[in-house]
């Protein structure tokens, strides 16, 4: 089975260390949310995944080769129209224009974008359908390794949970394996079979929870009791500056992975 396996990843930006120690696990088929407070390095190390950063220090194997990167702003080439930025990378796959179009445009609509949409600008778009773009030109591709950088954050509720559902079908229907940072925990619950906690200065993980519900079997009503949960906990609750603990603790559990069950 195809996997990410991550050890020992450090990262400075000069002399400030961003990542110390960092260390993760991703198989095929699988869906691992990070989540923590801004700044606390998220960014970077999906940077790192996807070799857009050489971090100063790593132990990684890494199974995956095609690789699906969500950013967190949109990056869209600003003179492609939303159609021609979905279609931007099946070129390299050797698809000729029309049929490159065509999907793109059946990609579009399925993220809930309308024809008229597919000809508009960047500059023309909303926040909310540039991301729907940018998502768009990762999954054209069918990676077998998606890094989503909060895809979601833009979208209103309806939308959210549409898109949801097309992100399940992907690890569902071809074995996916999804790395996603988002900042809101009921998100991660949904989603995630495991949840990577971050702290910040210098950003590392400290804790993995894991959710034994089969994505299938998670009704709103489970989501939102285990969020519940999960905000509850002290690691979220130092994490996020919901208490005030001595972050000794949280150091001395770094590293420890003991997959508490939310
Ligand atoms: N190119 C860069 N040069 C110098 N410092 C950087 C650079 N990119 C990020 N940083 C710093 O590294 C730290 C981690 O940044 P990163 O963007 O990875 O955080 P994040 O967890 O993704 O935050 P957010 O939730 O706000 O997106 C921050 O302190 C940030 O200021
Ligand atoms: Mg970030």
């Amino acid at each position: 089975m195809n996997a990410l396996h991550i050890r020992h990843l450090f990262h400075r930006y000069g002399p400030t260390e961003v990542l110390t120690d960092v260390g993760l696990d991703l198989y095929a088929g699988e869906t691992l949310a990070l989540v923590g407070p801004s700044g606390c390095g998220k960014s970077t190390l999906l940077q790192v995944v996807a070799s857009l950063l050489t971090p100063s220090e790593i132990v990684m194997h890494n199974d995956f080769r095609g690789i699906g990167y969500v950013f967190q702003q949109p990056n869209l080439m600003p003179w492609m129209n939303a159609q021609d930025n979905i279609a931007l990378g099946l070129k390299a796959l050797g698809l000729h224009r029309e049929a490159r179009r065509r999907q793109a445009a059946a990609l579009a609509l399925r993220l809930g974008l309308n024809e008229a949409d597919l000809g508009k600008y960047p500059h023309e778009l909303s926040g909310g359908m540039q991301s729907r773009v940018s998502l768009g030109r990762a999954l054209a591709l069918s990676p077998d390794l998606l890094l989503l950088d909060e895809p979601f954050a833009a979208l209103d509720v309806g939308l959210k949970l549409e898109l949801y559902g097309l992100l399940r079908e992907q690890v569902v229907q071809r074995g996916c394996a999804v790395l996603m940072i988002t900042h809101d925990l009921m998100e991660a619950v949904r989603l995630a079979d495991r949840i990577l906690l971050m702290v910040p200065e210098p950003g590392r993980v400290i804790h993995e929870f894991t959710l034994d519900m089969p994505q299938a079997e998670r009704s709103e009503s489970w989501i939102h009791h285990s969020t519940g949960e999960l905000m509850e906990t002290w690691e979220v609750r130092i994490a996020f500056g919901l208490t005030t603990g001595e972050l000794e603790i949280v150091t001395a559990s770094h590293g420890k992975h003991t997959g508490c069950q939310v």
